[in-house]
């Protein structure tokens, strides 16, 4: 009987293999912390339930369980983390120099670095920034209800009610990781609304009925008014006809395959493909491939390598995306 109640229990743990964690810290939330949030109605806002992960499964949609000790490390909403941490003067004003004169404004550097005009390069084309902006999509792409109307100050978690933290984290949509979430998870919204259910595949932009405006398909990267949206669509369409293309010659070798195994696959050997571009053909172009040996980012060889460390919390920086972000200004506007 004994035995009985301890299977049985053991077997009703594993049914549930759901825990909730708080999306700001990304820590499990004891049941005392979550009624705290239950009574403030900030469930569905400040924690995500998360079910067990399971190291043999392929890569989730939402970045959960990328790190298997700390499964809410990485999923989507939760705060990308800040390196350098921000000094204010009073009133979250800008500081002041050492001095105590200000310091130039922010505003005029950007122009003096940036340049406002056009500038022919003999080397690099628009496809170089294009892909520059897509990366930055894939883990910095901000929901537009996550903006104040009218003014472009960012949502923070502090906000929302999510965190007492005394330095304000912006809220972010995407997973924090490069896992192409523009094509996978947009906005935030799990495959759903992408997928065909059909042999593994994405639902194609040029199977989409246009007149059905439930499908708003580019909706996504109309959220900034002046947005140059050309070069994106182009890399999204490529990559998610690239999907459709890896799914069908998957699915000739095996033809075992459910949907769901083909679309998981397809997925992990997309986003292998895209980081390989990003990796050892876009950056490079940055930062020098001999640099990004020496650092430890690319391998000198071809072969495989396996450089995941549990350690790490699973996610690029606040630094970065910020950076990142001003590839958008290196669009060209006109490319509609
Ligand atoms: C609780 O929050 C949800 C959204 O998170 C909202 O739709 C609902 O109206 C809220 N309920 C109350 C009683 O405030
Ligand atoms: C989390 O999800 C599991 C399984 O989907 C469910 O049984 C559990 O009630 C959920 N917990 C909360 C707090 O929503
Ligand atoms: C273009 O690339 C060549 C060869 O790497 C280099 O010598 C040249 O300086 C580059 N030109 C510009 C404008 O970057
Ligand atoms: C932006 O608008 C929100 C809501 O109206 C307001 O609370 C916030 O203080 C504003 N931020 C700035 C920088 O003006
Ligand atoms: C923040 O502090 C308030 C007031 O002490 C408390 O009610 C709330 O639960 C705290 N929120 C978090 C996320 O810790
Ligand atoms: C923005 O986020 C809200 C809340 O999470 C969600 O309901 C909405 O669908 C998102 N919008 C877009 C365009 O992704
Ligand atoms: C496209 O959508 C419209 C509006 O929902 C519908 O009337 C029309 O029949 C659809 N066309 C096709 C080919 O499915
Ligand atoms: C990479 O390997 C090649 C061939 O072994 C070698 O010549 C080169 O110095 C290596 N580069 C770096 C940065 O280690």
């Amino acid at each position: 009987m004994l035995v009985t109640g301890l299977f049985f229990l053991y077997f009703c743990a594993n049914l549930s293999g759901a825990a909730v964690y708080d999306i700001f810290t990304g820590e499990a939330l004891s049941d005392e912390q979550l009624s705290i949030y239950q009574n403030a109605n900030l469930t569905e806002t400040c924690t995500v339930n998360i079910t067990s992960c399971d190291t043999e499964e392929l890569r989730r949609v939402d970045g959960s369980c990328n790190n298997i000790n700390r499964p809410a490390k990485g999923v989507s909403l939760t705060p990308p983390k800040r390196i350098v941490l921000p000094v204010f003067d009073n009133d979250y004003n800008p500081r002041k120099a050492v001095s105590g004169n200000s310091l130039p404004v922010s505003r005029d550097i950007g122009q003096t670095i940036l340049s406002g005009y056009k500038r022919n390069d003999c080397n690099f084309t628009q496809l170089m920034t294009s892909f520059g902006m897509f990366m930055f999509w894939d883990v910095g792409a901000l929901n537009n209800s996550r903006w104040y109307p009218g003014n472009s100050t960012l949502l923070s978690y502090q906000e929302l009610g999510c965190s007492n933290d005394s330095v304000l984290t912006p809220v972010v949509d995407v997973t924090n990781v490069f896992d192409l979430s523009g094509i996978y998870n947009p906005g935030n919204n799990g495959d759903k609304e992408i997928r065909s259910y059909v042999g593994g595949e994405l639902l194609d932009d040029d199977d989409i009925n246009e007149t059905d405006s439930s499908l708003s398909d580019e909706c996504e990267y109309r959220r900034y008014e002046h947005f140059p949206t050309m070069p994106l669509i182009l890399m999204r369409t490529w990559f998610v006809k690239y999907h459709n293309y890896i799914a069908g010659h998957l699915a000739a070798l095996n033809p075992c395959w459910d949907d769901e195994r083909l679309f998981k696959e397809s997925r992990e050997i997309n986003i292998a493909f895209f980081l390989q571009t990003l990796l050892y053909e876009w950056l490079e172009l940055f930062e020098g491939r001999e640099h990004l040996i020496n650092v430890g980012i690319l391998a000198n060889d071809t072969g495989f390598r396996d450089i995941y460390d549990e350690t790490k919390y699973p996610t690029v920086s606040l630094e970065f995306l910020y950076i990142s972000s001003w590839f958008l200004s290196t669009l060209d506007a006109n490319a509609e």
